[in-house]
């Protein structure tokens, strides 16, 4: 039996209905996602936690518009997303949806400005005005001193706060983050969860994140379990400890 968590206010920026997802390998078929309902309010830190292999990176990858579910659907900002052709939900994700991954995906070649500057271009914003974006969003994650270092010369608290700053400094309405602090220390783990939750709140955005990391539950609003595909709990968590956010981000 699920616990439910009590109901939200907001009406769902995510909604997954009965969402299915197999993967076959060779003559073996593998459901990994067994039918999944979970609708993810706006204003949040969602996070879904699981074991190793139970779908969590499968989940959000349907959700986010990178994978094809077998069955259900997914409405994000009201768009039946999984409706549409391909080109328009490229479009989707790219006018609507940051990306925080576990690795960091920096280009070594690119100062932290430049790792900013250079997605936003893609939005077909202007290079001055991509650049005061920029500017403004690695100010937000604390970062306004290395905006001219490389990758290389940053540590690894760094280097994903460039990351966090490359996705919200398109004040995307939909963030989602897989395994964010799973390469990171303690401290960096906390003020990088610490930061996913400010953007929530100060942003309005829809924050879903997914990991095995039990150090993120602390700051999270929501927490849903899911093991071999199916949700097992979801529970709202009263007191996120969420103490001297680094910085909220003021974002135009
Ligand atoms: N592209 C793929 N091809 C075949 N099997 C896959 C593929 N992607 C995921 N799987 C399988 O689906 C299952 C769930 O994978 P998923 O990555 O969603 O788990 P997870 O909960 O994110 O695990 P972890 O905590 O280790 O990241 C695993 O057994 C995995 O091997
Ligand atoms: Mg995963």
């Amino acid at each position: 039996m699920i616990k439910r968590a009590a109901t939200p206010s907001a009406p769902a920026s995510l909604l997954a209905s009965a969402v299915t997802r197999s993967f076959t390998s060779g003559s073996i078929t593998t459901r990994v996602l067994g039918g999944v309902d979970l609708a993810v309010q706006p204003g949040e830190m969602t996070l879904i936690v699981g074991p190793s292999g139970s779908g969590k990176s499968t989940l959000l990858a349907v959700m986010s518009g990178l994978l094809r579910p077998d069955g259900g659907t997914v409405h994000a900002l009201g768009c039946d997303l999984w409706n549409q052709p391909l080109e328009a939900i490229d479009r989707f994700r790219l006018e609507h949806c940051g990306f925080v991954f576990q690795g960091f995906n920096l280009f070594p070649a690119l100062t932290a400005a430049e790792q900013v500057v250079l997605p936003l271009q893609y939005t077909g914003l202007s290079i001055g005005a991509a650049r005061t974006r920029a500017e403004e969003a690695l100010a937000a994650v604390g970062l306004r001193d290395k905006a001219a270092l490389y990758p290389l010369a940053l540590s690894g608290g760094e280097k994903q706060r460039v990351a966090v700053a490359r996705a919200i400094a398109k004040n995307p309405q939909l963030l989602f983050a897989d395994e964010p602090t799973s390469a990171l220390d303690k401290e960096n783990g906390a003020n990088v969860a610490r930061l996913l939750h400010a953007i929530a709140h100060a942003q309005g955005a829809t924050v879903l994140c997914v990991s095995h990391d039990p150090r993120l539950i602390a700051h999270a609003d929501r927490v849903v379990r899911i093991e071999d595909g199916v949700l097992t709990s979801d529970e709202r968590n009263a007191a996120v400890t969420n103490p001297d956010p680094l910085v909220v981000p003021e974002l135009t």
